[in-house]
């Protein structure tokens, strides 16, 4: 069986874009593949996080995760800094990255012209630790967004350039598993076409019923369409577009059509929206809260997970070690 590793930043809520975009495809693949979807709080140190946010949030992704329907009997779900192998993986990597593919890579690129206050050595060795996330695996398939494909080449090049240097055939290059077709992109609320954290236009998994509702009532639309069968301003496509994913195909078909005959009401259309996100919403939020509550449970959920992975991890550390030329 194929193995698939996800990492995501602790760095706060998730919100309805993660939950029918990654999420959902996780849910799919854990029964697929031998998966790995570990919180990468190592990663997160880059910004300087307050140790209690950095508590908070690791607790905050594990509880939404298993909230959204991952399963930790099938998949394996655990905390980076758990996995102390992988830190001392990112230190041999790191011997041979060199100052200048880093430095090129687009997103060091980006941090460094959005946060110049915050240039440290982890933002520019930030695809190192992310190459030994995954080599740790031997990782068949990596799930990413286009913002994180350039450390996935990193990747592959760090694992290519160790097999050369000690000329044996040791680390896979891993592919990035594509789910392009299969994954759905939830518009923001505010006309944008994305929802997101930093975008300020996100429904989150623990928002409660009377903010999903002032939320979308507050949704931007245009003036109402004017002729029969109208194009779509972006605004007013982001509401259909979502309803597309909450509501049943009747009601969908319902506000097209008065869309498509001018008789539409935006304020009714987003009524009903917000009825159908809350029902998908709640039962989620419901677990979010018990699970909060069940600090054994999550502690057993992250222990397990720990120990799992923590057999690879040995296991590549001790043949990289010996490999490199150090006794184990
Ligand atoms: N850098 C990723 C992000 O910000 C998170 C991450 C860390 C990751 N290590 C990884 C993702 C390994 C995939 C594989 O989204």
């Amino acid at each position: 069986m194929e193995t698939v590793l996800s990492g995501i930043r602790p760095t706060g809520n998730l919100h309805l874009g993660n939950y029918f975009g990654a999420i959902k495809n996780f849910i799919r693949m854990q029964d697929e593949y031998n998966c790995y979807f570990f919180i990468a709080d190592y990663h997160s140190l880059t910004t300087h996080p307050h140790p209690e946010n950095l508590q908070q949030n690791v607790k905050q992704v594990l509880v939404e995760y298993l909230a959204s329907g991952i399963n930790p009997e099938t998949a394996t779900i655990y905390v980076q800094s758990d996995l102390p192998e992988t830190a001392e993986l990112y230190l041999f990597l790191n011997m041979n990255a060199y100052l200048g593919e880093l430095e090129r890579c687009t997103t060091f690129k980006d941090k460094v012209r959005k946060h110049p206050e915050n240039v440290n050595a982890g933002l520019l060795t930030y695809p190192t630790l992310m190459a030994a996330d995954i080599l740790i695996h031997k990782a068949d398939k990596v799930p990413v967004g286009n913002d994180q494909k350039p450390h996935l080449e990193l990747t592959r090049l760090f694992a290519s350039r160790f097999n050369r240097m000690y000329g044996i055939d040791y680390f896979k290059e891993p592919e990035a598993y594509n789910f392009d077709e299969t994954l759905v992109k939830i518009p923001g609320l505010d006309g944008s076409t994305k929802m997101g954290k930093s975008e300020g236009n996100a429904i989150y998994l623990n928002d409660e019923p009377e903010m999903i509702r002032k939320k979308i009532m507050r949704a931007k639309t245009d003036a109402g369409p004017t002729a029969e069968n109208q194009p779509k301003s972006p605004e007013v496509m982001n509401l259909f577009t979502l309803m597309k994913y909450v509501s049943s195909p009747d009601t969908l078909a319902f506000f097209e059509q008065s869309y498509n005959n001018c008789s539409i009401r935006y304020g009714d259309m987003k009524k009903q929206l917000a009825e159908d996100v809350i029902n998908v919403c709640e039962p989620v939020r419901m677990r979010i809260n018990d699970l909060s509550n069940n600090t054994t449970y999550l502690e057993k959920v992250m222990r397990d997970g720990a120990e799992k992975a923590r057999i690879n991890a040995r296991k590549t550390l001790s043949q990289v070690r010996e490999i490199i030329g150090f006794k184990n």
